[in-house]
């Protein structure tokens, strides 16, 4: 290791005094937040991504992720710290690439690395000796080295030589007030132990706290680690609802009652199943890797249909109780309060609200929703308009569902007007539960 790598040592003396210049391809949740990092930390950053009006919007300074103030932006813009560009090409320009493309699964589950294969295509076009290129989205442990790898060694550039490979998956949990690209410790796997360091290097100006690995797999899996985890505990505590349900005992209750042993307990809530970008795919990722194994995981199978079920759970809650108050689901009116993935964010992904509100329509409800974050839906067999949360409008409902509590939206006026409520996330004050 304290071998001389001339070629290495160029790329840490960049680091150090911040002139290495910075591409990032993809500037979505992940890469915008992560550029403005680089800049604060002083590097110089080029975005590349292939929505040409996303494009000029950043380089106008307009930023379209919430957790990016446009302030920051158009400062990094004015100063010359970030542009953005849809010309690929100009990746031979930046001395480390990281890569924020999306990775979803094809309508089967499978993986669909379509989009890291197309960015590393690109990286692989201009790939020049001294570059640092690291994969940051979420995949299935071997991408780096089985994907990437062979196709960028193919220009004939050596890895851990000429250029260098990691895996530093990104952890950012978007609306989250207090841990945001910055203060998340960001793990990191090289394929080489110069690819690891160099990676380190350059990452470490920008991110409080770095966590070196062995391999790039092993940092492919802390992330599907990470998010198997909630997942499978999520649906821990959705099955216990069920179970509560069917015992007649508060579920809340029982959870907020053993959240409070100090030790070997961490708390996980029930609610309308999981949405967003990650908990909700990437288990699928590892699920797929290990079929091509033979091997079956079946906690994250479990974990996934327990989570899925949730929707039609409670929208069998929602017809119960409009049944107790008379009324048919056919023809009654449904408000759907929050339609985010979760809290505070403007970003429905694979929400759950969407699976109420389609298998509501589909048992024939009028639908509406409220959602301060997202005033539109357009998704796939949803197009509906948020509405004012005014008295007239819960009055009007003959159930309200709460499918995602957001801040700022007046819960004691929904207990107050609505005929009928069922609360997937526990905002309203449970009776019954002594004080
Ligand atoms: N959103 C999150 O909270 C989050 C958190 C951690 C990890 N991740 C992971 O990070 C990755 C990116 O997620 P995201 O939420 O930022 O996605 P996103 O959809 O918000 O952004 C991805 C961007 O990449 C661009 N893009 C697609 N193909 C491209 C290409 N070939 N070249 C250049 N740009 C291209 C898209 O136009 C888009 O702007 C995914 O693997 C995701 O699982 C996401």
């Amino acid at each position: 290791m304290s071998a001389a790598h001339p070629v290495g040592d160029a790329l840490l003396a960049k680091a150090a005094d911040r002139s290495a210049l910075f591409g990032i391809v993809g500037l979505g949740y992940v890469g915008l937040p992560l550029a403005m990092e680089l800049v604060r930390a002083g590097y110089r950053v080029l975005g590349f991504d292939v929505n040409a009006a996303a494009v000029e919007r950043l380089n106008r300074g307009e930023s379209h992720i919430q957790d990016v103030p446009t302030e920051r932006l158009a400062r990094a813009v004015r100063e010359k710290k970030f542009s953005a560009t849809t010309d690929l090409r100009r990746l031979a320009e930046a001395d480390a690439i990281s890569i924020c493309v999306p990775t979803p699964l094809s309508k089967t589950k499978d993986p669909d690395v379509s989009y890291v294969i197309a960015a590393t295509e690109s990286v692989k076009a201009s790939l020049r000796r001294g570059q640092l290129v690291v994969l940051e989205s979420t995949t299935y442990p071997g991408t780096t080295r089985d994907l990437m790898l062979p196709a960028l060694a193919a220009t004939g550039l050596t890895v851990g030589v000429d250029f260098f490979l990691a895996f530093s998956p990104e952890r950012v949990d978007p609306g989250n007030p207090k841990y945001n690209t910055r203060n998340t410790p960001k793990v990191v796997g090289g394929i080489t132990e110069w690819c690891r360091r160099v990676a380190v290097a350059l990452y470490q100006p920008a991110i409080d706290s770095l966590v070196p690995v062995s391999s790039t797999e092993a940092a492919e899996l802390v992330k599907i680690l990470e998010n198997t985890f909630r997942s499978v505990n999520i649906g821990l505590a959705n099955e216990m609802a069920i179970v509560c349900d069917k015992l007649g005992v508060d579920v809340w209750e029982v959870i907020e009652a053993a959240a409070t042993k100090p030790f070997g307990y961490m708390k996980f809530t029930p609610g309308p199943g999981v949405g967003g970008h990650c908990i909700p795919l990437d288990p699928h990722y590892l699920a797929w890797k290990m079929r091509t194994l033979n091997y079956k995981t079946r906690f994250i199978e479990l974990a996934g249909e327990l989570n899925a079920a949730m929707p039609e759970y409670w929208v069998d809650k929602v017809a119960a109780r409009l049944n107790e108050a008379g009324k048919a689901v056919r023809g009654s009116g449904v408000l759907v309060l929050g339609v985010a993935y979760k809290k505070d964010i403007d970003d429905v992904r694979e929400s759950p609200a969407l699976d109420v509100i389609r298998l509501l329509e589909r048992r024939g409800a009028r639908v509406s929703y409220h959602d301060p974050f997202i005033p539109h839906l357009h998704e796939e067999g949803v197009e509906l308009h948020s509405v004012a949360l005014s008295p007239a409008a819960l009055t009007a409902a003959d159930c309200v569902v709460i499918v995602t509590d957001h801040a700022g939206v007046d819960y004691a006026a929904v207990a107050r007007h609505a005929k009928v409520v069922v609360d997937t996330r526990h905002v309203l004050p449970r009776a019954g539960t002594p004080a």
